[in-house]
């Protein structure tokens, strides 16, 4: 049963958003294979950390497992020619999901982060070419620049605007500008960012290629809740994890590589399965073209069968209603914590990046502060939220640069924190700047995704509602000097 209020609320949200009318089908589909939610009372606001599966996926999986033998797929026997053709019919079903097929190859890994440090390893990287970053990345992004730097590469990153956390377009052309021509460059940038939920331009891909750039588009935020569609924009790399698009299989994530780049790539070893041939008196090797090359010993190709069960969930829900519904809940929300205030008129939240769902998606990063302008630890925040089963995501999301950004911290904050505690560490490193700068490195973040609704951007909203008059809060029972920051009582 519903309060009036909350019957208000939707009504005001649905006449604010009638578009949402046409995602009520997902209302349906979140009753069926979602059921778990509600029946445990569980309100799930980290699709950006993981999307959640559908029953039935994990039922298809099973059935498919369960109806035959199936070997290792490194050989020709029945067995084994049956899990090649699962794997290949996964295969052409992700290169069929993104637009990709004939221009692209579909490299499985172990996760979005296995896809990127494949381009990382085998990008031709040289003393005279350059990688490009922007300051807006996941650390899987962010630790290419080590394979970057062994190889003597200059490493850039394009800044961001405050307090929006936009590429800052001028400074990008100016380092677009700066490509070698006679060498690999490469410039690699998240389609949505996982901090902010910021959506950087998919033109950027023609612009950076026109400059003579190597595009590596980490899209593993983005294609839960958008479409993607590769051929339109053609970048040279696209990272993916699919437990991310919808939820199971863990485990399994894909490298997309324009097959015109394929031949680029150096891989710096060879391993049982990515070799036509090798020998050890000789010790030479030849590399499997295409895919196989890259994909180091045994697939994980049970997991592997249930890729395509997942995309046909997500074809069935219809990416567009996802995207649509997740635009909705987000502006709602945006909306709601923008508009709160203590009773001293102060606001209580402080947004993360645009404040409007314009070029930006479903992932809403933000602080609340208490009425004299303090910052609330998150780390109490979460505790609150996990008492009422509410599960989002604090922290920097592995993804530093837009926190340091809005924050303004700076090298000489990390030096200074350094020198008065060689013992360090992120939490106490959290808690000196904030006492001190009243700055927070790390944040609360809430996504949504194919199973939300209205009733959880609520409940979202009322845990916020009740931080209004709050006073800052300690950390659960530890208190810190904050001089030292050093532990002075742990009550726990
Ligand atoms: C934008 C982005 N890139 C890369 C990753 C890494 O994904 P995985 O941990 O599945 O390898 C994540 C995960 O949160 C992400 O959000």
């Amino acid at each position: 049963m519903h309060s009036t209020s909350h019957t208000n609320a939707y009504a005001e949200f649905l006449a604010r958003y009638p578009q949402y009318r046409s995602t009520f089908h997902l209302d349906a589909l979140r009753a069926v294979e979602y059921g778990r939610l509600d029946e445990h009372g569980q309100i799930y606001l980290d699709y950006t950390g993981a999307g959640l599966h559908a029953a039935s996926q994990v039922r298809e999986h099973a059935e498919l497992l369960n109806a035959q033998a199936l070997g290792n797929p490194h050989s020709a026997s029945p067995s084994s020619s049956r899990t090649t053709a699962l794997v290949e019919g996964a295969r052409r079903a992700v290169l069929e999901w993104f637009g990709a097929e004939g221009d692209y190859t579909a490299i499985f890994t172990a996760n979005a982060t296995g896809a990127l440090k494949h381009v990382g390893e085998s990008y031709p990287f040289s003393p005279k070419g350059r990688l490009l970053l922007t300051a807006d990345n996941h650390n899987s992004v962010n630790g290419i620049r080590e394979f970057a730097r062994q190889a003597g590469t200059r490493v850039s990153y394009a800044p961001l605007t405050v307090p929006e956390l936009r590429l800052e377009m001028l400074a990008l052309e100016a380092l677009l500008a700066g490509a070698e021509p006679d060498a690999a460059n490469l410039f690699a940038f998240p389609a949505q960012s996982n901090f902010t939920g910021v959506k950087h331009s998919l033109d950027l891909i023609a612009g950076a290629h026109d400059r003579g750039w190597d595009v590596l588009l980490d899209a593993a935020a983005y294609v839960s809740t958008n479409r993607l569609i590769l051929r339109e924009i053609q970048p040279d790399f696209v990272s993916i994890s699919f437990y991310k698009m919808f939820g199971y299989p863990t485990g399994v994530g894909c490298l997309l590589v324009r097959n015109a780049m394929l031949g680029k790539l150096r891989r710096p070893w060879f391993a049982g399965g990515t070799v036509n041939f090798a020998t050890v008196g000789g010790r030479r090797h030849v590399l499997s073209p295409g895919e196989a090359g890259f994909e180091d010993g045994t697939l994980n190709y049970f997991s592997i069968a249930a890729v395509g069960i997942g995309l046909r969930h997500l074809a069935g829900a219809g990416i567009d209603a996802i995207h649509t519904r997740v635009e909705c809940l987000t502006g709602w929300l945006l909306e709601q914590l923008i508009a709160m205030r203590h009773s001293n008129g102060r606001p209580m939240v402080r947004i993360y990046g645009p404040l409007t769902t314009t070029m930006r998606g479903g992932i809403v990063t933000m602080n609340f502060y208490d009425p004299d302008g303090h910052l609330l630890d998150y780390r109490r925040v979460e505790e609150l939220a996990g008492q009422q089963g509410i599960s989002l995501r604090t922290g920097c999301f592995c993804n530093p640069g837009p926190g340091e950004t809005a924050e303004g911290i700076t090298d000489e904050d990390f030096a200074v924190a350094l020198a008065r505690n060689p013992d360090l560490t992120l939490p106490l490193f959290l808690q000196m700047i904030a006492h001190e700068g009243g700055k927070s490195a790390g944040a609360i973040r809430v996504s949504f995704g194919i199973a939300s609704n209205f009733a959880d951007a609520q409940r979202f909203l009322q845990l916020a509602a009740s931080l209004r008059d709050q006073t800052r809060l300690t950390i659960g029972e530890t208190t810190f000097d904050i001089e030292s920051c050093r532990v002075i009582r742990d009550g726990s």
